[in-house]
């Protein structure tokens, strides 16, 4: 039997991976599930493991259920590390939604100066974390879910010898919907991605062996996760740039109508930090009633629903070696060619039993690729920022993010950002 371990094991997402492992049992024979948490008095950790153990009770499986704060226990000796942990939880998020607003740039969790800062709070807590599996369980494979999943995935395949996939569950939603709209199987579908994580656009999309591109474009509906918010994109612009860009380059493509919405909103008085923290206390007033011993519908909620379908995908296809394709974050090593070679991206891959193969790509919209040059280069400077501690890279980064409109207003919002995060940055 395996042994995974999942580190922030009281997420409100739990229940969905415990959901995944009962469901494929067969082929991930999970003997035991250790759910490692830090948050003071284990309270979400309790609810949620509680929650975990009534699931699996309920299916008969013999899973043995481990709560703990002890990660290196946890870790020694895994199959599988799971990672989604969130550093400074939802009121640094908060902070990483709203500052950036009164600088007149984008406030967002994951895209631009918000999801810098979440990298810098984050990447030194997942080295250290590397450290342990390093030592304690150096066969295992890091499946990184903690945002920005990209630049964290990249920080450990650059700085640490563990092997790591960085996943979103933004493919496998963008798959959901094609299945739904044609009424066909996933294992029906093809999609291409191409660029980044939180960054990539959809070049192709076949069902049932049909060429659906075209009709998919010609829906401007601007479907997003419930994190973002949907808007129609521009037909003539979508039809020409003959590919479906992910709901994330809503940002860049229609900044000043999303930064218009999130200053809305604001006034309003919520950014979606502060929407999910009442959706977090609906969750687990639900996950707490001793009856339940499912996963509920309410998880629909948060914006990485069905992400831990990602997560049990990739551990059953890199334990089976199945072969077969999925959507994950990996080192470029030339796919794009326009990208160093130690990038990561968010592209196909044949997931082999000795790890994911990035696809060559088919297409690539050459309009595309000065986006993610630009975008990419902010996220290496970001990422060796939060390595060093180097403030002069911090400036560097935020300077030539796209969103960014100066090199004043840049380094004026950094000094907010690092005094409000300054428990989190040891390094600076
Ligand atoms: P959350 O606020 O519920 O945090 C999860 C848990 O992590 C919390 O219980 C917290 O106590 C714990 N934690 C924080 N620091 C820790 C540490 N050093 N060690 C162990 N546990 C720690 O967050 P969430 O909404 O479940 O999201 C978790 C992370 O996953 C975030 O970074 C989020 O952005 C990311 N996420 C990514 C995707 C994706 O598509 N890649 C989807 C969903 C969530
Ligand atoms: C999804 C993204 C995830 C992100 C989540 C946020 O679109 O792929 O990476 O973590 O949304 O959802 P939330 O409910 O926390 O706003
Ligand atoms: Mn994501
Ligand atoms: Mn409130």
């Amino acid at each position: 039997g395996l042994k995974i371990a999942v580190i922030g094991g009281g997420s409100s997402y739990t229940p969905e991976l415990v959901e995944g492992f009962i469901l494929h049992y067969k082929e991930l024979p999970v003997r035991e599930l250790w759910l490692v948490d830090i948050d003071p008095g284990l309270h979400k950790l309790n609810i949620v493991g509680s929650l975990a153990k009534r699931m699996v009770e309920k299916s008969g499986l013999p899973i043995e259920v481990h709560l703990t704060t002890d990660r290196r226990k946890a870790i020694e000796g895994a199959d599988f590390v799971s990672t989604q942990i969130r550093v400074g939880m939802l009121d640094a998020r908060a902070r990483d939604e709203s500052i950036p607003l009164k600088y007149g740039v984008i406030g967002q969790e994951t895209t631009g100066p918000g999801g810098m800062l979440k990298a810098l709070r984050t990447i030194p807590v997942i080295l250290d974390i590397c450290r342990d599996i390093e030592e304690l369980a150096p066969n295992a494979w890091l499946l990184n879910f903690t945002n920005p999943a990209g630049m964290v995935t990249e920080a450990v395949l650059r700085y640490s010898n563990v092997k790591s996939v960085g996943l979103c569950n933004a493919p496998i939603g963008l798959i959901k919907q094609v299945s739904a709209k044609y009424n066909a199987a996933p294992d029906r579908i093809y999609a291409e991605f191409v660029g980044l994580n939180h960054l990539h656009w959809i070049t192709r999309i076949d069902v049932e062996g049909e060429d659906k591109l075209d009709d998919m474009l010609a829906d401007t509906a601007g479907y997003s996760a419930k994190n973002v918010p949907a808007r129609e994109w521009n037909p003539e612009f979508l039809q020409s740039l003959h590919a479906l860009p992910s709901y994330y380059l809503k940002y860049f493509y229609m900044t000043d109508a999303m930064l218009a919405e999130q200053q809305e909103s604001f006034k309003q008085g919520g950014n979606r930090a502060e929407v999910v923290k009442h959706v977090e206390e609906e969750l687990f007033a639900i996950y707490a009633n001793p009856e339940l011993s499912e996963k509920p519908k309410q998880l629909e909620q948060r914006g990485g629903a069905f992400y831990s379908e990602a997560a049990v995908n990739l551990m059953r296809s890199l334990h089976n070696g199945t072969n077969d394709i999925q959507t994950l974050n990996v080192a470029n090593r030339g796919v794009l060619d326009f990208l160093p070679e130690d990038a990561s991206i968010e592209v196909n891959c044949v997931v082999t039993k000795t790890g994911p193969l990035p696809l060559p790509l088919t297409k690539i919209p050459p309009m595309a690729k000065g986006l993610i040059h630009a975008v990419k280069t902010y996220e290496q400077l970001a990422i060796n920022a939060a390595v060093t501690g180097d403030r002069s890279l911090a400036i560097q980064a935020l300077a030539h993010h796209p969103l960014v409109p100066s090199v004043e207003v840049a380094i004026a919002m950094l000094d907010e950002m690092l005094e409000a995060n300054k428990a989190y940055l040891p390094n600076f």
